[in-house]
């Protein structure tokens, strides 16, 4: 093994120190807590652990947490009255709704419905367009934690080789807006690019967020490159629990890379780290306050 771990944790617990400076600040100026709003559909086990850190995490930082649990069984039409409630609501300033959402409920109808000011996940049309044209955004929490770690890590990213395997709206293409806003070389590579081995192997940066388990190996790392691994994959092992991978390789790909991310303990806290900078920025610009300082 010859790279360099990073240190997800370590670089969350920062962030998540200088949300909670800023919360308390705030709180001083306005007289209230910053306050983020989420919104749980139905039982998904996965889905609840993650929107119970998420309450916990806000709780922590100083923030108010607003928690709204519905029935699986919620048609679309009482979710975008609870949406329509929380808008207009001045203690909220994030809402999350948790994604997947039940069949019956159109996600991308949800999301429309969310304010672009308080859309602390970054979805919403008007945000993606605001990050794609270079103004500002609210941006989605996962690609914003990984080039967090990416800059702690390199520095100034310009001029650097950025492959970014994987599409979603969620990671593969506001990572990739991100990186070109900081004057990387970027390409976007997915399951269906044509020698992907070759493509990632040109990379001085390579984001991985393709959803497959351990897919991307040793020998498709160009030495000493650095290696961001956003999958989050349960395979069988550990007795009956199973097992967590990234979509990295990581035992031959850590010979070889300069630097790269475990799974778990990478960029898994970054994203409720960001998604805490998301609101308390959310809620100095709704407060007509300047962004706080750092973040
Ligand atoms: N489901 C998986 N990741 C996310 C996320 O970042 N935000 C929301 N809302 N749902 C998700």
């Amino acid at each position: 093994m010859s790279a360099a771990v990073i240190d997800g944790r370590a670089a969350a617990a920062e962030v998540r120190a200088k949300v909670a400076t800023a919360a308390a600040a705030f709180q001083t100026k306005t007289g209230r807590q910053p306050g983020l709003a989420t919104v749980l559909v139905g039982e998904d086990p996965a889905s609840a652990v993650y929107v119970r850190s998420k309450g916990k995490a806000t709780g922590e930082a100083g923030m108010a947490s607003f928690s709204h649990t519905l029935p699986a069984s919620t048609a679309e039409g009482e979710l975008l009255d609870l949406v329509a409630a929380l808008n207009p609501d001045d203690a909220v300033d994030g809402i999350l709704v948790q994604l997947p959402l039940p069949p019956q409920i159109d996600a991308a109808r949800v999301i429309a419905a969310i304010d672009p000011a308080k859309d602390v996940d970054g979805f919403h049309a008007l945000n993606a367009g605001r990050l794609a044209t270079g103004l500002d955004a609210l941006v989605p929490c996962t690609p914003l934690g990984c080039l967090h770690l990416l800059k702690a890590q390199l520095g100034d990213l310009a001029g650097l080789e950025a492959v970014v395997v994987g599409r979603s709206n969620i990671v593969g293409k506001p990572m990739a807006l991100l990186l070109i806003g900081a004057s990387a070389t970027v390409t976007i590579a997915h399951s269906r690019t044509r020698d992907l081995p070759e493509v990632v192997r040109r990379a001085d940066i390579v984001v991985a967020a393709v959803g497959r388990a351990e897919m991307i190996k040793g020998d498709w790392i160009k030495p000493g490159a650095t290696v961001i691994d956003v999958g989050i994959n349960r395979v069988p092992g550990d007795g009956g629990k199973g097992r967590l991978v990234g979509d990295v390789e990581f035992a031959s790909v850590s010979e070889v890379a300069g630097a790269i991310t475990p799974v778990p303990g990478g960029v898994g806290p970054m994203t409720i780290a960001m998604l805490l900078r998301n609101t308390i920025v959310a809620a100095h610009r709704r407060a007509g306050l300047t962004d706080p300082e750092g973040l």
